[in-house]
């Protein structure tokens, strides 16, 4: 038998349990959430919490789900700390940088990948993220490829398969011969160790017909779509992802009116990772736009070395509440429940019975202060699978 814990004590808590009638959030206050062994069996107002077998004081703080880091790239090698200083001096981002981390990443040993995926991911936990996907990306071989996806699976169950991140540059005269690679002998090197597709749709990178053929193929090998669209510029990429039932669109930085309304008559998710525009000193997304017309948003961080370099799941929601027209109650379900939605787990996201008990208390009385106080190390303690972590 499991012990129980009961977080009780709780100031304000945000559940995002609609059946608490109390808004978006299914916000209550001066709660308690009783865990057994991985999972939350209970939620509830202190005063009415059952008996557990150890008691432990919130003294009045803020929780929150964990954060599902729905978007990251953790499995490289190297920094690129050079085309940033470029880009602040006032250089555009081009995808062509991703060629050096796949250098860098083809160079380096299993062991000093799985080091920095270690590395990432335990930044990433101290600041409140219980849940994150990765992908591949930076191999762009059969055997890199595959390698990057066994490294990431043996930390988190979200795993994707980018191989069709850009060309890669041994393939850089026959850009055909490289999708005959990706949908072929590579998908099948790598298909057993993901549970996703993904693709770069822009130009420079995979055109639509190209993404269409790649995550097609994805499907038939039993993975399911989620799309870099719409990040540099204007494109096919979102329209595609609500054709093929992608899980998430991801950057949407670019959208027309039409892209707005595939997401919002479909279960695409549209997945907003600020982080990007920040450290590439781009025009934010349009959260505002998107969630008035009725789509899902999530918020995420792109962890990379190129594009966001960010583990920080609070910053990307203070830039999205400052600059993307996000309230705070919103940044907050879209980087939980929303990040869950991109990833269609319903056992995440949401502290309810039955959910898997990932609990981040802040030092504050309000999960509003995460926008409202930016850069401050606010989360103080991370509960993952009812384990307290920090
Ligand atoms: O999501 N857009 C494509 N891929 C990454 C950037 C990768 C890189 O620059 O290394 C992104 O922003
Ligand atoms: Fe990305």
């Amino acid at each position: 038998m499991s012990s129980t814990t009961l977080v009780t004590n709780i100031g304000t808590l945000v559940t995002n349990d609609p059946t608490q009638n109390t808004g978006p959030l299914g916000l209550l206050h001066n709660a308690a959430v009783l865990i057994d062994g991985p999972r939350i069996a209970w939620v509830g107002s202190a005063t009415a919490a059952p008996p557990a077998d150890t008691a432990h004081d919130a003294q009045g703080r803020a929780a929150i789900p964990g954060f599902v880091d729905s978007h990251s790239h953790l499995v490289f090698a190297g920094d690129r700390t050079q085309e940033f200083n470029a880009r602040m001096s006032g250089r555009a981002y081009s995808a062509g940088g991703i060629r050096t981390t796949v250098a860098a990443t083809r160079a380096a040993t299993d062991e000093a990948l799985e080091a920095n995926v270690t590395r990432y991911l335990r930044e990433a936990l101290r600041q409140g993220t219980t849940t994150f996907e990765t992908k591949s990306g930076y191999g762009l071989t059969t055997h890199d490829e595959a390698r990057a996806l066994r490294i990431a699976s043996r930390h988190t169950e979200e795993v994707t398969y980018l191989g069709a991140h850009i060309v890669s540059p041994d393939y850089a005269d026959d850009p055909a011969a490289y999708v005959e690679l990706v949908t072929g002998e590579m998908l099948d090197a790598c298909a057993p160790h993901a549970r996703w597709i993904d693709v770069f749709c822009e130009k420079g990178a995979f055109d639509g017909d190209q993404a269409r053929a790649i995550l097609t193929a994805g499907k038939a090998k039993g993975l399911h779509p989620r799309i870099h669209a719409n990040q540099l510029s204007y494109g096919p990429g979102v329209q595609l992802a609500a054709e093929l039932d992608a899980a998430s669109a991801d950057h949407c930085t670019h959208l027309t009116d039409a892209d707005v309304d595939a997401l919002a008559n479909s279960r695409t998710v549209a997945t907003l990772l600020p982080g990007a525009e920040f450290s590439t000193r781009a025009a934010w997304p349009d959260a505002r736009r998107l969630l008035d017309a009725g789509a899902t948003v999530a918020l995420s961080t792109d962890c990379n070395p190129g594009s966001s370099f960010t583990s920080s799941m609070p910053f990307c929601i203070a830039l999205a509440v400052r600059d993307m027209g996000m309230t705070p109650d919103e940044a907050i379900w879209s980087a939980t429940a929303g990040g869950a939605q991109a990833l269609r787990r319903t056992d995440i996201g949401r502290i309810a019975p039955g959910t898997r008990a990932d609990l981040v208390l802040l030092d504050a009385p309000s999960h509003v202060h995460l926008a409202y106080r930016p850069g401050v190390p606010l989360v103080s303690e991370v509960w993952q699978r009812g384990v307290r972590t920090t």
